[in-house]
């Protein structure tokens, strides 16, 4: 299975990416982890993206796409896999298009993740992320057992330099301008499914396993 998780900041992504990830054993790809991944250890692409990352606003495209190009050549991708956070703008969309031609693979599903704007900034200030592994906690609607610390790998939890008000406005800002019309350029293809992304999370989940039990 070939999927794409799309929705604003805050949606919800990441969240449901780690439950479809256990459950289709698919390889779960996301550039803002990879990015972290980077930008925590260092390196040349980690230090550039921080320019950009802490600011709310994309990382250049001829990095992104050479980033997502190179992993989804990798070869844990047997079953399939789960994009989040890519494509975000039309560029991005047609790249990746470009090297899913190249790899003579298709997508089978865009699942976007439905929230109102106005849930967002709270789900992004409460939300705490693990320093090791990128499982997402919120200190009300989805705590930890043990405060501060991951449930999956037993690392510490913290706030990404990100989540704060001011970078959240710009990040939506640019998810309007740039990443929604990703959306409609998917929608045209008729592979978009749209999930409610507000309740339970289980519940939610539940809607997207049906959504992808109709297209297996
Ligand atoms: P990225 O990491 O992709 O961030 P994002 O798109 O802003 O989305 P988030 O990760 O903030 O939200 P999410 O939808 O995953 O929500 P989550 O599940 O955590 O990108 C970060 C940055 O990297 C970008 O701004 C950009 O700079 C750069 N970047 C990445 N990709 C790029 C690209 N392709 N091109 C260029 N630059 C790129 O949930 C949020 C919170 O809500 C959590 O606390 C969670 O516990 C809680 N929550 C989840 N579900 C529920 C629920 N049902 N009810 C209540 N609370 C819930
Ligand atoms: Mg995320």
């Amino acid at each position: 299975m070939r999927l794409l998780i799309m929705g604003a900041p805050g949606a919800g992504k990441g969240t449901q990416a780690a439950l479809i990830k256990n459950e289709y054993k698919i390889a779960h790809i996301s550039t803002g982890d990879m990015f972290r991944y980077h930008m925590s250890n260092n390196t040349p692409l980690g230090i550039e993206a921080h320019k950009y990352i802490d600011h709310g606003n994309l990382v250049p495209d001829e990095l992104t796409i050479q980033m997502v190009y190179e992993r989804l050549q990798e070869d844990d991708l047997a079953n399939g896999f789960l994009l989040d956070g890519f494509p975000r703008n039309l560029n991005q969309a047609v790249a990746l298009d470009d090297i899913l031609k190249k790899l003579n693979i298709k997508l089978d599903c865009v699942l976007n993740i439905t929230v109102d704007d106005n849930l967002l900034i709270n789900r992004i200030t409460g939300r705490r992320t693990c320093t090791k592994c990128g499982a997402s906690y919120h200190v009300v609607s989805n705590k930890p057992k043990v405060e501060g610390i991951c449930d999956v790998c037993g690392s510490t939890l913290v706030q990404r330099k990100d989540d704060t008000e001011e970078t959240i406005k710009t990040r939506l800002d640019v998810y309007y301008k740039q990443t929604k019309p990703v959306l409609d350029y998917y929608e045209k293809t008729g592979i978009v499914k749209n999930v409610f992304g507000i309740g339970n999370i289980d519940e939610i989940f539940n809607n997207v396993k049906d959504v992808l039990g109709e297209i297996k």
